[in-house]
């Protein structure tokens, strides 16, 4: 299952205001490509992150596919209320495992996220609302370095305790390699019962798609990807791309993993969103072209 963050984290790291209204054609798009699940903003401090400080008109304004979520990332009650006020049902959360990031990010300490957090679930509970607990800087920090895996571990178990549906685990900044990759998942797993586990993993270091591989063969399903590989927290300096959601999609096509995505229309909105940025994007595919045999399988 691809979930698809692009119009949020890689939007959210874009300097140049992205007029609402193309936010809301690209969100369209991706609509229509197969993807089942479309993290599509956030409803934090509009000064925190002022490219999406159009949050509630986006929410309200794309054209809603059945069968397809749109997600929205949750820092505190506040932004709970604003996102059950535009009907949103799935939400987000996110806490740093690092201290440090978690205070820059969220300017609270990783304390004081989890107590607003218990409240944050007990609404989107009231509400019939799908809550992802989300952990950051899982696999590293940009300020602290290496992130200890009892802090991911603590966090997840409040998280359960909260009576989230699903575990996230960020690679914020792009540290993650295969190995510890395989560690955090086998020590995430083992605490969820019947709960699903989700990776976000960027490719800051060129290291994402081995790092898919990895979780995949640990029995992970769910893996973030982000349209032409744009993304990054500007709260976690060095941060940078997210795996690009066309790439991703044609490294499990071709090894025979389907993911309902139609990789020629990701291929297509990639260069579009490409032409809307203005700039190259980092997608790779979207510039070589897909592997013949993931668009029709091996020959026979
Ligand atoms: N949306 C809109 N306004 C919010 C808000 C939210 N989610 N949370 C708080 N506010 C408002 C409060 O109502 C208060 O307004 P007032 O002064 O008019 O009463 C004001 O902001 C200050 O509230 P406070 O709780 O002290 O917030 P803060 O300034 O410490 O900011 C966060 C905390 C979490 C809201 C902010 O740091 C944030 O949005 N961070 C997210 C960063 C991010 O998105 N990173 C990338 C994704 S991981
Ligand atoms: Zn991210």
């Amino acid at each position: 299952m691809v979930v698809e963050v692009g119009p949020r984290d890689g939007f959210q790291n874009e300097p140049g205001f992205i007029p609402t209204e193309q936010k809301i054609q690209i969100i369209d798009e991706l609509s229509d490509t197969g993807i089942k699940r479309i993290e599509a903003t956030s409803f934090v401090h509009p000064k925190a992150i002022p490219q999406l400080a159009d949050a509630a008109e986006v929410m309200a304004r794309i054209k809603r596919k059945p069968g397809v979520s749109y997600e929205a990332l949750i820092p505190n009650v506040k932004g709970m209320e604003r996102a059950l006020q535009e009907g949103v049902k799935d939400v987000v959360l996110v806490v740093s495992a690092s201290e440090s990031h978690n205070q820059n990010n969220m300017r609270m300490s990783v304390t004081e996220s989890l107590n607003g957090f218990r409240q944050v679930v007990r609404m989107a509970l009231e509400n019939e609302v799908r809550v992802t607990g989300g952990v950051a800087t899982a696999f590293g920090c940009s300020f602290e370095g290496w992130v200890a895996p009892e802090k991911v571990a603590h966090i997840v178990d409040e998280y359960l305790s909260m009576g989230v549906h699903e575990i996230s685990l960020g690679d914020t900044v792009g540290m993650a390699d295969p190995v510890l990759v395989t560690e955090l998942v086998q020590l995430t797993m083992s605490r969820l019962v019947g709960i699903p586990l989700r990776l976000h993993l960027h490719n800051t270091r060129g290291q994402g798609l081995a790092n898919v591989l990895a979780a995949l063969q640990e029995g992970v399903t769910i893996f973030d990807a982000s349209i032409g590989g744009l993304g990054g927290c500007p709260f976690a300096p060095g941060a940078s791309g997210n795996i690009s959601t066309a790439d991703m999609v044609n490294m499990l096509h071709s090894m025979g993993v389907h993911t309902g995505v139609d990789l020629p229309r990701i291929i297509e909105c990639e260069k579009r969103v490409q032409t809307l940025i203005g700039r190259d994007i980092p997608g790779q595919v979207m510039r070589a072209g897909a592997t013949p045999w993931a668009l029709k399988g091996r020959p026979a």
